[in-house]
């Protein structure tokens, strides 16, 4: 990092000429080194713990599947720890984007020690009380089904739920706030932690669970004695008034079991959540499923090439007429540049940097280095990654725009550098004004808003425009034939080709191979489940790249028998087309699985939609685009021209 930064600096000197350009470089730099900090992940390395020992309870956030907000816990009236303050934990990039907001409480809790109950904050027979406002605001977020979420050294805290019937056990994340008996709103406000040590040596202890059980209990049903308290008959709930004010205790139990399960498999019960042989069966399913369509279009396609060719390469051919149509013919149009070269490199340009950065997150958080109890750690390093790629990203695209005979390389350097980025920031800083009139921990803070465009300022930015000014250096692409002076007339098309209707067909194929593990990641995002199966995730990327790269080729085939040799935007655009799908399926996703009903809400999931469709548009256009290009260098090469 520091070596990095330090060619980085050198660099700025090299480049400023007055002594305050210098300066103002120095600053961002610096920013940007603050902004790198960022990146810390939670460590993974088990912690050792001896009976008795304090371990602090946090708490991230509570969340809601029916608003999508999160919220700090301190937004509500808790309570909050006596004599220390409320300290909050300095977080990676990727928790404040998820908006974690990690904070101590008041909960009392030592390694391997029960405590039966004890009042949270107040002295006995002192409830606490909520004014009318506090009160109202309480219900309101038990009325939305908010969860809180705890953590235990790194643990988060899940609630046990059986079937009554099948006896199945299944947890929930988090613990639910409160809920409703008719018309009545209660809270819970009291926790009995369990949680599970696992001792190798009876010396030290580890935490390998964490299970909270709730209940509402009266402010009038509490005795005590001394510092513990007792409630003997929980049959009246803790009722929190809609219009007035509420007198409530808070108190908590802890239970220590003992329990076989190792440190390394202590997420297994957050993990197991889905059914996992669905999961399987679905997967193999669509691999089946593509692989056997796959094949079936490369076989026609060999098939009909081989013949093309040699029927194209035979000098005597007795079918004269075979000449007069098909792709051969278009020979002298098909390496003519396109219409808006700069726009079409900028968008390719993008499209590379969103695929190297998929590809290596998903890899690396295939092999576990991402893993969900490194919180934030995925999207710290997706944005990271991104950033980086953006060398790789202006560099090919530069080629591309040479070859597409563009001169303005700068112009479309600083397109390809701030398309996408501009896209998401435009559309994030204005959904941003809505979380923050919510006041919700979604919001992003100033500061990282500043690091993120320092970030993409700062980083991104310089490197795609020294990957133009190598790329624009090289050659461009060599392409087999010469392209003529004057342009073909193209025929009229097939009902069939319109460019709508082909987007729509191509678009199923890929489109197929990716929507069980999109519901995956779908129900992660807005369901607040942890996503943890990159194997699948991996495999399923591989599948998409190889699905469209196919798609694209065929559908370019038969626009290029058809003589209409304007394929470089169409090749973008067909397997783009997976995108329409993905943007449906969100649609159907939020009408039959989310009860999402209000404004806000409905606004944050389409637009965070909008971004996840753009991205996917980006990032399946690009390879298509490049299966389709090297397609047609490799044809063309195939025949003699005369
Ligand atoms: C805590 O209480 C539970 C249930 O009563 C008991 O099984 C466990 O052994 C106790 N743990 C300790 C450390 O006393």
């Amino acid at each position: 990092m520091w070596v990095l930064s330090l060619h980085y600096f050198k660099w700025f000197r090299a480049q400023s000429t007055t002594m305050f350009d210098y300066w103002k470089k120095l600053l961002i730099l610096l920013a940007c080194i603050e902004t790198c900090r960022g990146f810390y992940v939670p460590g993974v390395a088990p912690v050792e713990f001896k009976k008795g020992d304090r371990i602090e309870v946090k708490a991230v956030k509570m969340t809601s599947t029916h608003t999508q907000l999160p919220y700090d816990y301190y937004s509500l009236p808790f309570c909050v720890p006596k004599n220390r303050k409320v300290v909050y934990k300095t977080e990676n990039l990727g928790e404040v984007l998820r908006g974690d907001r990690i904070v101590n409480t008041p909960y009392e809790v030592q390694m391997a020690e029960n405590i039966s109950c004890r009042l949270l904050c107040h002295s006995p027979n002192t409830p606490m009380h909520w004014n009318d406002d506090q009160s109202q605001m309480v219900v309101n977020r038990i009325q939305h089904e908010y969860f809180v979420h705890l953590l235990i050294d790194n643990l988060p805290c899940a609630t046990k739920l059986r079937n009554q019937e099948t006896k199945e056990v299944h947890y929930e994340h988090g613990y639910r706030l409160g809920g409703a008996v008719g018309d009545s709103i209660f809270i819970n406000n009291h926790l009995k932690l369990i949680l599970l040590y696992h001792s190798k040596n009876k010396e030290t202890y580890r935490v390998v669970g964490f299970e909270v059980e709730t209940s509402s209990v009266d402010v009038k049903e509490y005795t005590f004695d001394g510092d513990s308290c007792y409630f003997t008959n929980h049959l009246k709930p803790q009722y929190v008034s809609k219009k007035g004010g509420t007198s409530l205790y808070f108190s908590y139990s802890v239970e220590w079991k003992e329990s076989d399960v190792s440190w390394a498999s202590r997420w297994d019960i957050y993990l197991g959540m889905s059914d996992v042989q669905i999961h399987w069966f679905s997967i193999i399913n669509s691999l089946v499923v593509v692989f056997f369509l796959s094949g079936i279009l490369t076989m026609i396609m060999i098939r009909t090439l081989r013949r093309d060719i040699a029927q194209y390469n035979a000098d005597e051919s007795p079918e004269e007429a075979i000449e007069e149509t098909g792709w051969k013919l278009v020979h002298g149009d098909v390496f003519r540049p396109p219409r808006y070269p700069r726009l079409f490199a900028g968008i390719i340009g993008s499209g590379i940097q969103i695929f190297f950065m998929s590809l290596i997150t998903i890899f690396i958080a295939m092999l576990g280095m991402l893993s969900p109890a490194s919180r934030g750690a995925l999207m710290t390093a997706a944005i990271f990654l991104y950033v980086f790629m953006g060398l790789i990203a202006g560099y090919f695209s530069a080629r591309l725009y040479k070859t597409m005979k563009g001169r303005q390389w700068k112009r479309a350097a600083f397109l390809t550098a701030t398309l996408y980025p501009g896209v998401v920031f435009g559309l994030g800083f204005f959904l941003n004004f809505f979380i923050w009139g919510k006041q919700s921990s979604g919001a992003l803070p100033f500061s990282t808003m500043i690091s993120l465009l320092c970030l993409w300022f700062g980083i991104s930015l310089p490197l795609v425009y020294l990957g133009y000014y190598f790329g624009y250096r090289k050659q461009p692409f060599q392409h087999p034939v010469r392209t003529n002076q004057i342009p073909r007339q193209v025929p009229d098309q097939l009902w069939y080709m319109n460019p709508l209707l082909s987007m729509l067909m191509a678009g199923v194929l890929p489109f197929g191979a990716v929507f069980i593990e999109l519901f995956f990641i779908f129900s992660a995002i807005w369901e607040n489940q942890f996503y943890y199966m990159f194997g699948f995730l991996f495999l399923v990327f591989i599948i998409l790249v190889i699905s469209c790269s196919q798609i694209s080729i065929v559908m370019v085939y038969f626009q290029l028998c058809g003589e209409d040799y304007h394929w470089w935007w169409r090749s973008f655009l067909v397997s783009g087309g997976s995108a329409i799908y993905v943007l449906l399926y969100s649609v159907f996703y939020f009408a039959t699985k989310l009860e999402i009903t209000e404004f806000i809400p409905t606004l944050l999931y389409f637009g965070y939609t909008f971004i996840m469709v753009f991205t996917f548009w980006l990032l399946t256009g690009t390879i298509g685009f490049f299966a389709a290009y090297s397609f047609i260098r490799k044809i063309y090469a195939a025949v003699k021209i005369d």
